[in-house]
């Protein structure tokens, strides 16, 4: 049976041993013997060693007293689209064994679905409410057709009709399965069924062109008598054939395999710079790393190649990742340099605006003379300076920390430095606004679209967030 004990010798063993767990918490070998000895762990080192992990692809459930596969953690969520054809029926056997297969599954079915088969028989078979309204108050009450379309780990369309199709090359949205289709961002599979002449129609070719050049999945139908009574190819895939190719895309979207950061080299920086006053001085600033750090992580996940040039932090460094430690803003701004070219560049570092010129070589010692009077020189602007070069990354996230004004400084900010975004956030205030060393934030993106207000979430939320933004913007970007 397991106990507490079992299950955190476990986790130190899947994290490489008791070494790798100390640097990860950054505490020493006591307190490791502590929280076992005491069966708890603080919450800021337990949300490190979940993380570490998930990386790893383990969750950590202490409570429950289990470390088990992400993969059978928790049910992977199917969002079935059910389209109006004759093979709408086969939905409902298709349903059945996916989750025989241990999938949960949620169906949506559009108005002409319904003349085939009723939503009765496909909730009573997979014991969750069907959707079919796009204004349905209650529904909308609910669950919005946003949070349908996001609560999905897949979304699959089966039977998905010539008509169907083409409303999704072309990103109508005049009913919920449609809406759903073009509010997701978790990965489409589309299995077609149709008359042979249809499937084979240049329509429908280009149309599945662009869906397939857009990163959706296609389960190709199958060849056979159709139930217009026609031969060729038209008849809906084998749910066996459904449910592997789901499987497939499942497991490679979990390892970042189809993300467009796979192979792309991302320069972050991260952390707070030291600028020496004297050998055993420095002005720096109270930034902890924490969300540069959580980004490289995030970035890393989706099979990115990431550069993080850091600053002095109290964090472990990111599986997966070239760290660069730096301390002063000069060091940091060669080292990012001396990384171009990069496919993506993001400034998380509170980088010191000035640094000291007249500092002692020797300690400087109090003397008759009075106070020294420190001379400053401005440092070279590291975002700016990618934004402009010859060799500038396709895109170049800024942050900027404001304690006034957030919106038109970072508007502001983004326009003089050059980026494309900027993530700006309120710092200077008590708690959970001060930001600097917390585990959330609150961020507003200004990107030349406007301005998104995200809600307060942890900085790995963040992170994940910022990065699905960025693999948008790769996969539309596609060269
Ligand atoms: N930054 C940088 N190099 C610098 C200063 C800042 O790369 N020498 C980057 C930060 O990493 C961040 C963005 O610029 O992405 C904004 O940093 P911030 O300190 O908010 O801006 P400042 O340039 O200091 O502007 P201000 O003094 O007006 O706040």
């Amino acid at each position: 049976m397991s106990n507490f004990h079992t299950i955190f010798e476990a986790a130190i063993q899947q994290l490489g041993g008791r070494e790798a767990v100390q640097k990860l918490l950054s505490v020493g070998a006591s307190a490791l013997s502590n929280y076992r000895q005491r069966a708890q762990i603080p919450a800021a080192k337990r949300a490190k060693l979940e993380e570490a992990l998930a990386a790893k692809g383990w969750h950590l459930d202490l409570e429950g007293l289990q470390l088990t596969p992400l993969s059978q953690a928790r049910q992977q969520r199917i969002l079935l689209l059910i389209t109006g054809g004759i093979a709408a029926y086969k939905a409902l056997d298709l349903s059945r064994r996916l989750m025989d297969r241990g999938y949960q599954i949620r169906g949506v079915m559009t108005r002409s679905a319904m003349e085939f088969i009723t939503p009765l028989s496909l909730s009573a078979l997979t014991g969750e409410k069907v959707y079919s309204d796009l204004f349905s108050l209650t529904d909308e009450a609910e669950m919005g057709h946003i949070r349908l379309a996001r609560d999905a780990d897949l979304v699959l369309v089966a039977p998905a009709t010539a008509n169907f199709i083409a409303k999704m090359a072309h990103g109508l949205a005049d009913d919920l399965a449609s809406t759903i289709c073009l509010a997701t961002d978790c990965p489409v599979m589309i299995a077609p069924a149709m008359n042979p002449n249809m499937w084979a129609h240049p329509a429908t070719r280009a149309n599945l062109d662009i869906l397939i050049k857009r990163g959706a999945g296609l389960i190709a139908p199958e060849d056979g008598d159709t139930a217009c009574g026609e031969i060729g190819t038209g008849r809906l895939a084998d749910p066996q054939v459904i449910i592997s190719a789901i499987d497939a895309r499942l497991a490679r979207h979990s390892a970042g395999a189809d993300s467009p950061l796979q192979g792309k080299h991302i320069l972050i920086t991260s952390g707070p710079t030291f600028e020496p006053i004297d050998p055993v001085r420095y002005v720096g600033n109270h930034s902890s790393g924490k969300q540069g750090h959580a980004l490289a992580a995030a970035c890393a996940r989706k099979g990115a190649k990431v550069t993080l040039v850091t600053g002095p932090v109290h964090l472990a460094d990111p599986d997966q990742v070239e760290v660069i430690k730096i301390q002063t803003a000069k060091q940091m701004y060669d080292a990012c340099m001396a990384q171009l070219p990069v496919d993506c560049a993001i400034c998380a570092a509170a980088v010191a605006d000035w640094h000291v010129v007249n500092g002692g070589q020797q300690k400087i010692k109090k003397t008759a003379k009075g106070t020294p009077q420190l001379a400053l020189a401005e440092n070279p602007d590291i975002l700016a300076s990618l934004s402009q070069h010859e060799n500038r990354p396709s895109l170049v996230i800024g942050f900027a920390a404001e304690t006034e004004n957030l919106a038109e400084y970072a508007r502001a900010k983004r326009a003089r430095k050059k980026c494309d975004w900027i993530v700006a956030n309120q710092v200077g205030g008590t708690g959970e606004a001060g930001v600097f060393g917390q585990d959330s934030n609150h961020v507003t993106i200004i990107d030349g679209d406007g301005m998104q207000d995200w809600p307060r979430a942890s900085k790995k939320e963040i992170a994940d967030k910022l990065v699905q933004k960025i693999e948008a913007w790769f996969h539309d970007h596609k060269r």
